[in-house]
Parts: C-alpha cells; structure tokens; sequence
C-alpha cells in the first residue's frame, strides 16, 4: 500500500433474512450511499473492501445478504482496516428458525419468531484498536442529534452520520455529522456523491489525528455550511 492511502471497509445495503428458501425480512435500503462511500474512497486512492448486499459491476466487491454473513466478511477484514463505515442497514432481527422448505399457506395465522441480530457496529467499537476508525450511520425519525450522539456513545464510535428516513433510496439528502469532541456539521441537503466526499474526507482527518499514520492528504473539498 502507498503511504497516504488507507484501507477503508464500507458495507452497503440492507440484509435479507430469511424464512424458507424463497421468502425474507429486510428493509428499504438502496445502498446508494454505500455506494457513493466505496466510489469516493477510491476516488481518494484509498483501498477499499466494499461489502454489499446489492451487487454492483463497477466495483470489486464482498456479496452477502444475511446480516450473519455481513458480520462474518467484516470480522475477516476489520483487524487490517483503518477505517470501517457501517453505512449498510443491517437488520435487527432475524428469524430463530428458516423452514428448509416453502411454508406452505395455512388458514390461520402465522407467528414468525425473530431473534436480535449481532450489532456489527457495536462489535467494531468495542474491537478496534488503537489508530482505527469506526463511523456508523443513524436513521432517525426524531431527536436526530440526541439519538445519533447516544449510538456514537454506547457503540464506542468516532463519527455517526444521522440522517431520516427521507434518505431511503433517495439520490440527495442532508444530512448531520458528528465526531467524537467536534461540533454537529449540518451538511446543506446534497447529493449522495458530496456527502460520500465529505464523510471520506472526515475519516482521513480522524486518522491523522490519532498521528499513527505518516500521511498528507489532498485539498478539502468545498467549504460545507456549519
Ligand atoms: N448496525 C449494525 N448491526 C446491526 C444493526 C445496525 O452494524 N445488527 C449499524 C448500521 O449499519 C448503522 C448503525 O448500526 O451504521 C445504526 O443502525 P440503526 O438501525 O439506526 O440503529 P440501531 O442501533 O439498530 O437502533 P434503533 O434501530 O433502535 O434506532
């Protein structure tokens, strides 16, 4: 790897899981902001493990769709990674049981019982070490800072990026930024590519300050609105 750059792991999208072979629980997420995360660090230069469950034929990537086998590809990289950003929806629950076969349709009702998943994020924050950064994502429909400040908190984060569920699927959106002893930034509504631009920047600075890495990065992007 060439000085300056970082090893960057960015998931995308939200996880399927599964009941029976053909039917699943997962959510609105595009992963387009996941997306936009691994293009702007590549565009960087930076090396990128682009882990997604929406597949994508212009970058090199992880694919998974449970949210096991999400936490699996990321505990496989994260101990090599500078910086881990948790942009993918993962969901919070998963079926205790998946039929090996169709559920055939009963008339009566169908109780599906579902356990909590792995909060991979949390699993980073309490796992890294010294000189790597991890940045997790916030949907909220209320309280934005004070909910996202208590992720950053409880899951040991550096930076959260909080934003509402106007987000989904969106291609612009605005969002608020938070690093660990800095102020909120409220970010102008903008495309996904300039807030990706933003956020990766963030994250090399984030680096340079914990002063383990000999790096000089590239010029700002443009000035952003406090
Ligand atoms: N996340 C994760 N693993 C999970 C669930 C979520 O890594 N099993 C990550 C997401 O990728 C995102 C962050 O946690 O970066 C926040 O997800 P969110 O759903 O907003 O928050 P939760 O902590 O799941 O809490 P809640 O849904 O109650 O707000």
């Amino acid at each position: 790897m060439k000085s300056n750059q970082l090893h960057f792991i960015i998931t995308a999208g939200g996880t399927r899981e599964y009941i029976d072979p053909v039917r699943f629980i997962s959510n609105a997420s595009s992963g387009k902001m996941g997306e936009a995360l691994a293009r702007a660090a590549v565009k960087a230069g930076h090396k990128v493990t682009f882990i997604t469950t929406v597949g994508n034929s212009k970058l090199k990537t992880v694919e998974v769709e449970t949210a096991d086998q999400m936490f699996k590809a990321v505990k496989k990289y994260f101990s090599k990674c500078d910086c881990l950003i948790m942009a993918a929806a993962v969901a919070d629950y998963t079926p205790v049981k998946k039929s090996k076969t169709k559920i055939k349709k009963l008339n009566r009702d169908l109780v599906i019982r579902l356990r909590p998943t792995v909060d991979i994020l949390e699993w980073a924050g309490k796992n890294k070490k010294k000189g790597q950064i991890v940045v997790g994502f916030a949907l909220e429909d209320k309280d934005l800072r004070k909910n996202a400040e208590k992720k950053l908190k409880d899951k040991n984060l550096d930076m959260v990026i909080v934003n509402s569920p106007a987000a989904i699927g969106a291609e612009s959106s605005q969002v608020q930024i938070k690093t660990v002893n800095v102020s909120w930034i409220k970010m102008p509504t903008a495309g996904k590519t300039a807030i990706a631009a933003r956020v990766i920047h963030l994250a090399e600075n984030l680096v340079l300050k914990l002063g383990l890495k000999n790096i000089a990065f590239r010029q700002q992007p443009g000035q952003m609105a406090k």
